[in-house]
């Protein structure tokens, strides 16, 4: 647990063949240059988050009140940590930061509660792996910003209110459904977020260019941004990688060359699919002869933990139309059939792939 305070200002900028000239009103430091927008004015895509999430800070500072607890949802490297450290930045609070399985015992969380002052943000990343009695917990400290402590045990318990600080806290969760409702209840802003456009990758990847002080030309973001997932975070580490081998193999400009060259390496296909999706799908493929599939069963085949894959690799598969949930389990489409050259099976799978659809 670690508390934060953001600071400073980054600019943005769009030519071409980006400068190498540092930007001046920045420190660049290590530990201080974060690829990170730390304004919502900054942040690239997400727009109808942004919008209300703009609108909420807006009027809770005319109202001089804590805003309402937020949860972000969506799958890893989207931004909703970003967006925490955002809105805490907006709001010229502090923000404590820490995770459902970091808080194991009710003590941890009393120990982080009282230690908030007025509107700090605490945040609580992924939130859905709270232990239960940290959980309930939290529900008088969200609702009524008090916490009840037991002394004693037994015939001799007594009951001792706490009062909190009215904090706000915004959890984080890559799987909203496994959060109970009483948790659910209580959060006033719920925000999806969602795989972003290339236009918009691009846009971040010039950014992150001019952050890292690295020249990069329209068509080496396009082509880094193609093949990040649909993912910020994927792009800035890709970015970082393709900067690497552009300074030693090359005369350090990011272009499209570079990309693929370097992405070759790095094991990155033409979609941006890794090492890790490629065996996921070639697993249905080839050990189960295209599904259906459950996830145990490809998680054993392939020795990987179930939620790595259910959280990192399958909404990119889904979004991009290369996987298939159905009742049944997983199957692989006749797109990724194509794009991993696998000839379809036999003349009934597009029948077979139409009829496990019309039970999705
Ligand atoms: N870096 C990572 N995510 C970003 C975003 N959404 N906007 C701007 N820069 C970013």
């Amino acid at each position: 647990m670690k508390n934060v305070v953001t600071t400073g200002k980054i600019d943005s900028m769009n030519s071409s063949i980006l400068s190498k000239k540092s930007i001046p009103d920045i420190d660049r430091s290590p530990e201080i240059l974060y690829l990170r927008p730390r304004r919502l004015s900054e942040y690239i895509g997400q727009k109808q988050v942004v919008e209300t999430l703009k609108i909420a800070i807006e009027a809770a500072l005319k109202r001089k009140e804590p805003l309402d607890h937020i949860l972000l949802y969506g799958p890893p490297g989207l931004g909703k940590t970003t967006l925490a450290h955002i809105i805490a930045e907006e709001m010229g609070v502090k923000i404590t930061i820490t995770s459902g399985p970091a808080l194991d015992k009710g003590g941890d969380l009393l120990g982080i509660l009282t230690r908030l002052e007025e509107s700090d943000v605490l945040f609580i990343d992924e939130i859905h792996r709270l232990p239960r009695v940290v959980e309930e917990f939290l529900y008088p400290a969200m609702e009524d910003f008090a916490v009840d402590f037991i002394f004693d045990k037994g015939v001799h318990a007594r009951s001792h209110r706490y009062r909190l600080k009215r904090f706000v806290l915004i959890g984080a969760t890559t799987r909203v459904g496994m959060l109970s409702a009483p948790l659910r209840e209580r959060f006033g802003i719920f925000k999806g977020l969602d795989f972003y456009s290339v236009e918009e990758l691009v846009e971040i990847a010039k950014r992150s260019a001019t952050l890292l002080n690295v020249p990069i030309d329209e068509q080496g973001a396009y082509e880094i941004a193609r093949r990040s997932r649909g993912t910020p975070r994927i792009v800035n580490r890709l970015l970082k990688r393709v900067r690497d081998f552009a300074q030693v193999r090359a005369d350090g400009v990011i272009r499209k060359e570079i990309v693929h060259e370097a992405l070759r390496l790095e094991g990155v296909d033409e979609q941006g699919l890794t090492l890790l999706d490629q065996q996921f799908l070639k697993t249905i493929i080839e050990s189960y002869g295209g599904g259906p599939v459950g996830i145990e069963a490809i998680a054993a085949t392939l020795q990987e933990e179930t939620d790595t894959l259910v959280d990192v690799v399958e909404p990119y598969l889904l979004k991009i139309g290369f996987l298939i949930r159905t009742s049944a389990g997983r199957k692989a489409s006749p797109d990724a059939y194509r794009h991993l050259n696998y000839s379809l099976p036999g003349r009934g799978y597009g029948a077979a792939l139409q009829e496990s659809l019309k039970f999705k």
